[in-house]
Protein backbone atom coordinates (compact mmCIF):
# COMPACT_ATOMS: atom_id res chain seq x y z
CA UNK A 1 0.00 0.00 0.00
CA UNK A 2 1.14 3.58 -1.38
CA UNK A 3 1.12 5.94 2.26
CA UNK A 4 -0.59 8.78 0.40
CA UNK A 5 0.36 11.09 4.17
CA UNK A 6 3.62 11.21 2.39
CA UNK A 7 3.53 12.13 -0.85
CA UNK A 8 3.90 15.80 -2.42
CA UNK A 9 1.22 16.48 -4.73
CA UNK A 10 1.84 19.35 -6.58
CA UNK A 11 0.33 22.80 -4.97
CA UNK A 12 0.83 26.46 -6.04
CA UNK A 13 2.82 27.46 -2.47
CA UNK A 14 4.79 23.74 -2.90
CA UNK A 15 5.64 24.19 -6.68
CA UNK A 16 9.19 24.46 -6.91
CA UNK A 17 9.51 21.37 -4.25
CA UNK A 18 7.52 19.26 -5.94
CA UNK A 19 9.17 19.45 -9.23
CA UNK A 20 12.77 19.52 -7.66
CA UNK A 21 12.14 16.52 -5.30
CA UNK A 22 11.44 14.24 -8.49
CA UNK A 23 15.04 14.19 -9.23
CA UNK A 24 16.98 10.97 -8.94
CA UNK A 25 19.46 11.12 -6.19
CA UNK A 26 22.15 9.77 -8.70
CA UNK A 27 21.74 12.41 -11.00
CA UNK A 28 24.57 14.91 -12.03
CA UNK A 29 25.62 17.27 -9.77
CA UNK A 30 25.83 20.54 -12.26
CA UNK A 31 22.65 19.15 -13.80
CA UNK A 32 21.30 18.96 -10.78
CA UNK A 33 22.41 22.16 -9.43
CA UNK A 34 21.00 24.08 -12.59
CA UNK A 35 17.98 22.66 -12.92
CA UNK A 36 17.14 23.29 -9.30
CA UNK A 37 17.39 26.76 -9.63
CA UNK A 38 15.78 27.07 -13.12
CA UNK A 39 13.30 25.47 -11.39
CA UNK A 40 12.91 27.83 -8.60
CA UNK A 41 13.69 30.80 -10.93
CA UNK A 42 11.09 30.05 -13.54
CA UNK A 43 8.02 29.28 -11.22
CA UNK A 44 8.73 32.50 -8.93
CA UNK A 45 9.09 34.74 -12.00
CA UNK A 46 5.09 33.06 -12.98
CA UNK A 47 4.09 33.24 -9.47
CA UNK A 48 5.12 37.58 -9.94
CA UNK A 49 3.24 38.19 -12.70
CA UNK A 50 1.27 35.67 -12.50
CA UNK A 51 1.08 34.50 -16.00
CA UNK A 52 -2.16 33.87 -17.77
CA UNK A 53 -3.18 31.28 -19.81
CA UNK A 54 -3.13 32.77 -22.82
CA UNK A 55 -0.03 33.90 -22.29
CA UNK A 56 1.26 30.80 -21.60
CA UNK A 57 0.06 29.62 -25.37
CA UNK A 58 1.32 32.98 -26.96
CA UNK A 59 4.85 31.68 -25.32
CA UNK A 60 4.42 28.62 -26.61
CA UNK A 61 3.81 29.91 -29.83
CA UNK A 62 6.86 32.72 -29.68
CA UNK A 63 9.29 29.66 -28.84
CA UNK A 64 7.74 27.44 -31.69
CA UNK A 65 7.95 30.31 -34.09
CA UNK A 66 11.56 30.89 -32.67
CA UNK A 67 12.72 26.93 -33.45
CA UNK A 68 11.22 26.92 -37.09
CA UNK A 69 12.97 30.12 -37.84
CA UNK A 70 16.39 28.53 -37.20
CA UNK A 71 18.51 26.76 -39.71
CA UNK A 72 22.12 26.49 -41.37
CA UNK A 73 22.40 30.37 -41.47
CA UNK A 74 19.74 31.59 -39.49
CA UNK A 75 19.58 31.07 -35.34
CA UNK A 76 16.78 32.68 -34.15
CA UNK A 77 17.46 31.35 -30.22
CA UNK A 78 20.87 33.12 -30.19
CA UNK A 79 19.22 36.21 -31.20
CA UNK A 80 16.86 36.17 -28.91
CA UNK A 81 19.32 35.08 -26.38
CA UNK A 82 21.43 38.56 -27.72
CA UNK A 83 18.39 41.13 -27.36
CA UNK A 84 17.62 40.40 -23.98
CA UNK A 85 21.35 40.63 -22.71
CA UNK A 86 21.93 37.14 -21.91
CA UNK A 87 24.62 36.45 -24.54
CA UNK A 88 26.29 38.98 -22.92
CA UNK A 89 26.12 38.39 -19.75
CA UNK A 90 26.94 34.73 -20.11
CA UNK A 91 29.95 36.34 -22.16
CA UNK A 92 30.67 38.51 -19.24
CA UNK A 93 30.72 35.73 -16.45
CA UNK A 94 33.14 33.39 -18.63
CA UNK A 95 35.75 36.10 -19.59
CA UNK A 96 36.82 37.99 -16.77
CA UNK A 97 40.32 39.19 -17.43
CA UNK A 98 42.76 41.93 -15.69
CA UNK A 99 42.44 45.49 -16.55
CA UNK A 100 44.14 46.54 -19.94
CA UNK A 101 43.43 43.14 -21.56
CA UNK A 102 41.09 43.78 -24.58
CA UNK A 103 37.74 42.82 -23.53
CA UNK A 104 35.37 40.73 -25.10
CA UNK A 105 31.82 40.70 -26.65
CA UNK A 106 28.94 38.99 -28.11
CA UNK A 107 30.22 36.90 -31.06
CA UNK A 108 27.01 36.94 -33.21
CA UNK A 109 25.93 34.66 -35.90
CA UNK A 110 27.98 35.28 -38.67
CA UNK A 111 31.43 33.81 -38.21
CA UNK A 112 31.87 30.68 -40.16
CA UNK A 113 34.92 28.18 -40.05
CA UNK A 114 37.48 28.00 -42.97
CA UNK A 115 37.45 31.66 -44.02
CA UNK A 116 41.06 31.98 -46.41
CA UNK A 117 43.90 32.40 -44.55
CA UNK A 118 45.85 35.38 -46.24
CA UNK A 119 49.48 37.23 -46.57
CA UNK A 120 50.04 40.24 -43.96
CA UNK A 121 48.19 43.43 -46.01
CA UNK A 122 46.11 41.37 -48.31
CA UNK A 123 42.47 42.92 -49.31
CA UNK A 124 39.83 40.98 -47.76
CA UNK A 125 36.66 42.98 -50.28
CA UNK A 126 36.45 40.14 -53.02
CA UNK A 127 33.35 42.38 -54.25
CA UNK A 128 31.75 45.92 -53.31
CA UNK A 129 31.43 49.26 -53.22
CA UNK A 130 31.55 51.06 -49.75
CA UNK A 131 34.48 53.29 -48.04
CA UNK A 132 37.53 51.32 -47.98
CA UNK A 133 39.90 51.14 -45.07
CA UNK A 134 43.09 50.29 -43.54
CA UNK A 135 43.08 47.81 -40.45
CA UNK A 136 46.29 47.75 -38.29
CA UNK A 137 47.79 47.32 -34.67
CA UNK A 138 49.77 44.83 -33.01
CA UNK A 139 48.93 41.55 -30.71
CA UNK A 140 50.43 42.41 -27.30
CA UNK A 141 50.84 40.34 -24.09
CA UNK A 142 49.83 41.90 -20.91
CA UNK A 143 53.83 43.74 -20.75
CA UNK A 144 53.19 44.81 -24.14
CA UNK A 145 55.91 42.11 -25.80
CA UNK A 146 54.44 41.49 -29.30
CA UNK A 147 53.30 37.88 -29.56
CA UNK A 148 54.32 36.15 -32.32
CA UNK A 149 52.46 33.43 -34.30
CA UNK A 150 48.77 35.06 -32.78
CA UNK A 151 45.71 34.09 -35.43
CA UNK A 152 43.82 36.98 -36.05
CA UNK A 153 40.01 35.83 -37.48
CA UNK A 154 37.97 38.96 -39.02
CA UNK A 155 34.87 39.06 -40.70
CA UNK A 156 32.85 42.30 -41.71
CA UNK A 157 29.13 43.40 -43.31
CA UNK A 158 29.20 44.85 -46.53
CA UNK A 159 28.68 48.70 -47.75
CA UNK A 160 24.93 47.87 -47.22
CA UNK A 161 25.04 46.16 -43.86
CA UNK A 162 24.72 42.34 -44.77
CA UNK A 163 27.37 40.01 -44.26
CA UNK A 164 28.52 36.99 -47.13
CA UNK A 165 26.32 34.46 -45.74
CA UNK A 166 23.19 36.29 -45.52
CA UNK A 167 23.54 37.33 -49.53
CA UNK A 168 24.47 34.01 -50.84
CA UNK A 169 23.27 34.81 -54.26
CA UNK A 170 25.02 38.67 -54.45
CA UNK A 171 27.79 38.17 -52.30
CA UNK A 172 30.91 35.76 -52.73
CA UNK A 173 31.68 33.97 -50.34
CA UNK A 174 34.33 34.73 -47.78
CA UNK A 175 33.72 38.72 -48.83
CA UNK A 176 35.09 40.77 -46.30
CA UNK A 177 36.78 37.82 -44.15
CA UNK A 178 39.55 36.55 -43.66
CA UNK A 179 42.82 34.69 -41.34
CA UNK A 180 45.77 36.42 -40.40
CA UNK A 181 49.21 35.63 -38.52
CA UNK A 182 51.22 37.89 -37.16
CA UNK A 183 54.97 37.83 -37.28
CA UNK A 184 57.61 38.42 -34.74
CA UNK A 185 56.98 41.76 -34.76
CA UNK A 186 53.15 41.14 -33.51
CA UNK A 187 51.86 43.18 -36.31
CA UNK A 188 48.76 42.77 -38.46
CA UNK A 189 47.43 45.00 -41.17
CA UNK A 190 45.36 44.36 -43.71
CA UNK A 191 42.30 46.11 -46.01
CA UNK A 192 38.73 46.00 -46.17
CA UNK A 193 35.25 48.12 -46.01
CA UNK A 194 34.44 50.49 -43.44
CA UNK A 195 31.72 48.51 -41.65
CA UNK A 196 28.39 50.35 -41.47
CA UNK A 197 25.76 49.68 -39.15
CA UNK A 198 22.70 47.20 -40.17
CA UNK A 199 19.32 45.87 -38.51
CA UNK A 200 20.47 42.39 -37.10
CA UNK A 201 17.74 40.20 -38.91
CA UNK A 202 14.44 41.23 -37.85
CA UNK A 203 11.61 39.32 -40.32
CA UNK A 204 11.40 36.65 -37.23
CA UNK A 205 9.64 36.60 -34.04
CA UNK A 206 12.31 38.20 -32.00
CA UNK A 207 11.95 41.41 -34.70
CA UNK A 208 8.09 41.30 -33.67
CA UNK A 209 9.09 41.58 -29.87
CA UNK A 210 11.77 44.13 -30.71
CA UNK A 211 8.94 46.75 -32.34
CA UNK A 212 6.40 45.51 -29.28
CA UNK A 213 9.01 46.26 -26.80
CA UNK A 214 9.56 50.04 -28.68
CA UNK A 215 13.47 48.87 -29.71
CA UNK A 216 15.40 49.09 -32.95
CA UNK A 217 16.93 46.23 -34.54
CA UNK A 218 19.99 47.98 -34.90
CA UNK A 219 23.84 47.62 -34.49
CA UNK A 220 26.78 50.13 -34.23
CA UNK A 221 28.84 49.74 -37.30
CA UNK A 222 32.13 47.08 -36.23
CA UNK A 223 35.00 45.14 -37.60
CA UNK A 224 34.98 41.78 -35.81
CA UNK A 225 37.71 39.80 -34.73
CA UNK A 226 38.53 36.45 -32.79
CA UNK A 227 42.35 36.80 -31.63
CA UNK A 228 44.00 33.59 -30.49
CA UNK A 229 47.37 32.24 -29.81
CA UNK A 230 48.83 29.42 -27.94
CA UNK A 231 49.20 30.00 -23.69
CA UNK A 232 46.55 33.34 -23.82
CA UNK A 233 42.94 33.30 -23.56
CA UNK A 234 41.29 34.05 -27.46
CA UNK A 235 39.47 37.18 -27.39
CA UNK A 236 36.37 37.29 -29.18
CA UNK A 237 35.82 40.84 -29.56
CA UNK A 238 34.74 43.94 -32.46
CA UNK A 239 36.25 47.29 -33.00
CA UNK A 240 33.41 49.64 -33.23
CA UNK A 241 33.03 52.97 -35.18
CA UNK A 242 33.62 55.35 -32.98
CA UNK A 243 30.86 58.12 -34.63
CA UNK A 244 28.31 55.49 -35.02
CA UNK A 245 24.49 56.67 -33.73
CA UNK A 246 23.99 53.27 -32.01
CA UNK A 247 26.75 53.42 -30.05
CA UNK A 248 24.67 53.71 -27.40
CA UNK A 249 21.86 51.57 -27.84
CA UNK A 250 23.24 48.45 -29.45
CA UNK A 251 20.54 46.10 -30.52
CA UNK A 252 22.45 43.27 -28.36
CA UNK A 253 24.40 45.06 -25.66
CA UNK A 254 27.88 44.61 -27.04
CA UNK A 255 29.31 47.78 -27.12
CA UNK A 256 32.31 48.42 -24.37
CA UNK A 257 33.72 51.76 -23.95
CA UNK A 258 37.20 50.07 -24.66
CA UNK A 259 36.10 48.78 -28.29
CA UNK A 260 35.87 51.95 -29.64
CA UNK A 261 38.14 52.78 -32.33
CA UNK A 262 39.00 55.77 -34.41
CA UNK A 263 38.48 55.35 -38.04
CA UNK A 264 40.31 58.08 -39.75
CA UNK A 265 40.25 59.94 -43.05
CA UNK A 266 43.40 59.00 -44.75
CA UNK A 267 44.51 61.68 -47.91
CA UNK A 268 46.12 60.16 -50.92
CA UNK A 269 46.73 56.54 -49.11
CA UNK A 270 45.96 52.78 -50.55
CA UNK A 271 42.65 53.29 -48.43
CA UNK A 272 40.06 55.77 -47.51
CA UNK A 273 40.55 55.21 -44.03
CA UNK A 274 42.23 54.14 -41.42
CA UNK A 275 41.53 52.10 -37.77
CA UNK A 276 44.76 51.03 -35.28
CA UNK A 277 43.87 49.29 -32.64
CA UNK A 278 46.14 46.69 -30.20
CA UNK A 279 44.49 43.61 -29.19
CA UNK A 280 46.20 42.45 -25.36
CA UNK A 281 45.88 38.65 -24.40
CA UNK A 282 45.60 37.61 -21.06
CA UNK A 283 48.36 34.23 -19.97
CA UNK A 284 45.56 31.36 -20.32
C1 LIG B 1 26.81 40.47 -35.31
O1 LIG B 1 27.48 41.36 -34.87
O2 LIG B 1 27.16 39.94 -36.34
C2 LIG B 1 25.54 40.09 -34.61
C3 LIG B 1 25.52 39.95 -33.25
C4 LIG B 1 24.35 39.60 -32.63
C5 LIG B 1 23.20 39.43 -33.37
C6 LIG B 1 23.22 39.58 -34.74
C7 LIG B 1 24.39 39.94 -35.37
FE1 LIG C 1 28.31 41.95 -36.80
Amino acid sequence: MIDRSRIDYFTEDGSVEAVNARNAESMDPRLKEVMTSLVKHLHAFTKEVEISQDEWNLAIDFFTRTGHMCDEYRQEFILLSDIVGLSMLVDAINSRRPKGATENTVMGPFHIEGAPEYEMGANITLQGKGATCQFVGRVLDIEGNPIEGAKIDVWSDNEEGYYDVQQPDIQPLHNNRGVFRTGADGAYHFCGQKPVSYPIPDDGPVGQLLGHLGRHPNRPAHMHFIVSADGFDRVVTHTFVDDDPYLTSDAVFGVKESLIAQFEPVENGETEFRSRFDFVLNPA
